[in-house]
This record gives structure tokens, sequence and C-alpha cells, in this order.
């Protein structure tokens, strides 16, 4: 039984790699829309791409949210022993502190027994206040180490979701709509040919610097996301993609 649970998830896998454009696609059994141990799984099949890539030194760059929160809490000490340095992707975006790029950091470094590196960025600045603080010697150092980053972890999320956990103002909001978004990552909004229509200003990680990390992974899952996720991974091919089975079934259907 197991393993023909196991054969059917490598066929869903490939099929995805194939109908998306990407490399590589790992899919967990279970749906997290309706069981929220799934996003566990999700973590723990993250964690194990990840250790399959590092080199002797890393430096990890982490989006927030609930899903690469789990990554954070199914991390574990690397038994290599190889430098891992952990940053947050983007400064504040809204979110709830527990869903934030830097206390998701800060635990996955605890958990892997590596060092981290936090940005303390207000979530939105007037643009003077912006050009100011981006010369701040202890956030330009912060922000170097982001850009030079080995590998990246973040998730997918739904525009009108994402939006409104994050307390959009109205004229955003209108925008984010009227553009029909149907996608979000670490603050970038896209429609359904995977186009950029609206981005949340904030310093670090920015959509052009993914181009040039050698390791991009993406978390998510459950049913609901799988417009999202079809539509960001139209222009960012060279992504893993860690899911679960109610995406992945989405995913392949059309
Ligand atoms: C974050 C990304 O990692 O995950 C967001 O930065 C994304 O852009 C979010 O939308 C998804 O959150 P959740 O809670 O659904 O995992």
């Amino acid at each position: 039984e197991i393993m023909k649970e196991v054969s059917g998830l490598k066929v869903l896998e490939a099929g995805i790699e194939e109908k998306l454009g990407i490399s590589k696609v790992v899919v967990v059994p279970g749906d997290s829309d309706q069981s929220p141990w799934v996003k566990k799984e999700m973590g723990r099949a993250c964690v194990n791409t990840m250790r399959k890539r590092f080199h002797d030194e890393n430096i990890i760059a982490v989006a927030g949210g609930t899903t690469i929160s789990s990554v954070a809490e199914m991390m574990k000490p690397d038994t290599k022993n190889r430098e891992l340095l952990f940053v947050p992707a983007r400064g504040g975006l809204g979110e709830k502190v527990q869903n934030q790029a830097n206390t998701i950091c800060a635990t996955m470094a605890e958990k892997a027994m590596g060092n981290y590196r936090l940005l303390h960025i207000p979530d939105s600045l007037s643009h003077e206040s912006y050009q100011s603080m981006i010369e701040e010697p202890s956030i330009k150092e912060v922000i170097g180490l982001i850009k030079n980053s080995s590998m990246v972890i973040h998730g997918i999320g739904d525009a009108k979701t994402m939006a409104q956990r994050r307390k959009t103002a109205p004229e955003n909001m209108q925008k984010i709509e009227q553009a029909h978004a149907v996608a979000e990552a670490f603050g970038y909004y896209f429609n359904e040919a995977g186009e950029v229509v609206h981005k949340v200003q904030t310093v670090g990680m920015q959509l052009a610097d993914l181009e040039k990390i050698e390791c991009v992974i993406a978390v998510a899952g459950g049913a609901s996301k799988a417009k999202a996720i079809r539509a960001y991974l139209k222009k960012a091919p060279h992504t893993i993609l860690i899911t679960d089975e109610g995406a992945a079934k989405e995913l392949i259907r059309e």
C-alpha cells in the first residue's frame, strides 16, 4: 500500500515538472487546506531538500508565512556541521510577528544550530526614511548578505488572502483587485500570466535578485493555492517546488 502511494506521488511530481516546466517538484501526501499537519510534512520535505543542496558555507534567506514557519519547526542541526547563516529575505511586509521573516529566520537558525542576522525595518516607510535607512551600516551589511545568499526559501500565497492578511491600504487593495492579481510571493503580487502587478516597498531581496541565486525553493500547498502556484511559476522556472497532493491534483488537472 505504501509503495503504491509513493509511486502515485512520483507520477504526480513528474507530471507537474513537465506541465509547469520546472526541474524539481516534491509532493507530500494530503491537503494542507484540510489537515494542518500536512504543512509540517512539507516542512520536513523542504528541510531534506535543503540539506541535499548545502555547500560548506551557506547563506540562507527565508521569507515569512505559516508554511515557512513549519519549515523552521522541522529544521534540525546539520550532521555534516556545515556553516549555516540565516537571514530574512525582506524587511517588514505587514505580517503578525509569528508570520514575519525575522521571527522564522531566528527559529530556523536556532533549530539548525546555525547563525542568523536580522533586519530591523518598519513595515511602511516614506521614500526619504527608506533612502536613509538603507544607508545605515548595520542594515547595509545585512542587505549585502541577503543579496549574496546561496539559497532562498519562500512561500506562495493567494493574492487576495495575503493582501487582506497584511491589512493592505484600500488604494493598494483596489490596485491588486483591478489588476486581477492571483498570486503573491515575498511582497510581490502577480497576475495569471506571472507578471508583477504590485509590490510592497521594503528592503532586501528583490524579484530580479532571485535569478542569480543558485537554489530557490518555494513551499506552498493546499488545493486553494494551485492557481497562485501556477501563475507564480510561469516566470520563475528555476524554482524547486515543495507542495502537497491537494495542490498537485489541481495543478495537473488542466
Ligand atoms: C511567504 C511569502 O513566505 O509565504 C509570502 O513571503 C506568501 O509572499 C506567504 O504569500 C504564504 O503564507 P502562508 O501562511 O500561506 O504560508
